[in-house]
């Protein structure tokens, strides 16, 4: 079998006496959506801070297409593919669609000119890719006037003009209505079919059940389960999964909140 695209083994996070991650084990591989679930407090957060290079862990080994990488940070997990989408690193809403998509990587010409007729041709082609179909939409537009779902779009489109190999998102879907959320399903499902993995961190069980091809559930800093969903084939057999781990209902959205 080919080797995973990333790996951690081990990772310990510790803040103070608290343990946020307490010996992950967790290997991701190429193409596949990983819908990464648990409560509050059980470690998501700290775990794609991690993979992005932005904590280092307190312990533990983390591996690129199988080799051990040592002084693991933001710049190495950008050139080993991994773009993380944090749900505070807002996008550049006053400015346009293709700005946002190049935003600290504009293609430049000799002399430095920027080659804004070659980045919109590009955008175009990006925004194709990850599925826009909208006909008001071009790499002009601004992305203020963008809905929710299509700014998680940018932000997608963005991570597969930097090469992505990985692509997380934080919680992508959180505020979004029922339309938004399958456009940012659409726009992973592009991203997967591109060949790309993406990790998958979300609240909503349904949101999460319907996307990812492998679900991970984090308790209290370690791992309770990865299934894929040919062994978790319902939404409701991961939340009752939850449920008894949590010894508590999970969080789960109501059944009119499907996808
Ligand atoms: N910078 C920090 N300093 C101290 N403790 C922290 C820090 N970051 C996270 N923690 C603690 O680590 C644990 C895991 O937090 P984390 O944010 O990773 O959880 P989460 O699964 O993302 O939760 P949520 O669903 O609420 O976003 C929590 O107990 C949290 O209080
Ligand atoms: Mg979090």
């Amino acid at each position: 079998m080919a080797k995973p695209l990333v790996e951690l083994r081990g990772i310990i996070k510790a803040f103070g006496r608290v343990r946020a991650l307490d010996g992950v084990d967790l290997a991701i591989e190429c193409g596949e959506v990983v819908g990464l679930v648990g409560d509050n407090g059980a470690g998501k957060s700290t775990l794609i801070k991690i993979l992005a290079g932005v904590l280092p862990p307190s312990a533990g080994e983390i591996l690129v297409r199988g080799q051990s990488v040592s002084a693991w940070d933001a710049a190495r997990a950008r050139a080993a593919g991994i773009e993380t989408v944090f749900q505070d690193r807002a996008l550049a809403v006053q400015q346009s669609v293709m700005h946002n998509i190049f935003m600290g990587r504009e293609l430049a010409g000799r002399f430095g000119w920027l080659k804004l007729s070659e980045e919109r041709r590009e955008a175009e082609r990006l925004m194709r890719e990850v599925g826009f179909t909208s006909k008001d939409l071009s790499p002009r537009s601004i992305v203020g006037r963008l809905s929710g779902g299509e700014r998680q779009g940018v932000s997608i489109a963005r991570a597969l003009y930097n090469r992505a190999a990985l692509i997380v998102l934080d919680e992508p879907t959180a505020a979004l209505s029922l339309i938004e959320t399958a456009k940012v399903f659409g726009f992973v499902r592009q991203a997967r079919s591109a060949g790309r993995s993406v990790l998958f961190v979300g609240h909503n069980i349904h949101h999460v059940h319907a996307i990812a091809d492998r679900f991970v559930v984090l308790d209290r800093g370690r791992i309770a389960l990865s299934a894929s969903r040919g062994e978790l084939p319902s939404a409701e057999a991961l939340i009752t999964f939850m449920e008894r781990i949590a010894g508590r209902p999970a969080v789960a959205a109501p059944a009119g909140d499907r996808v």
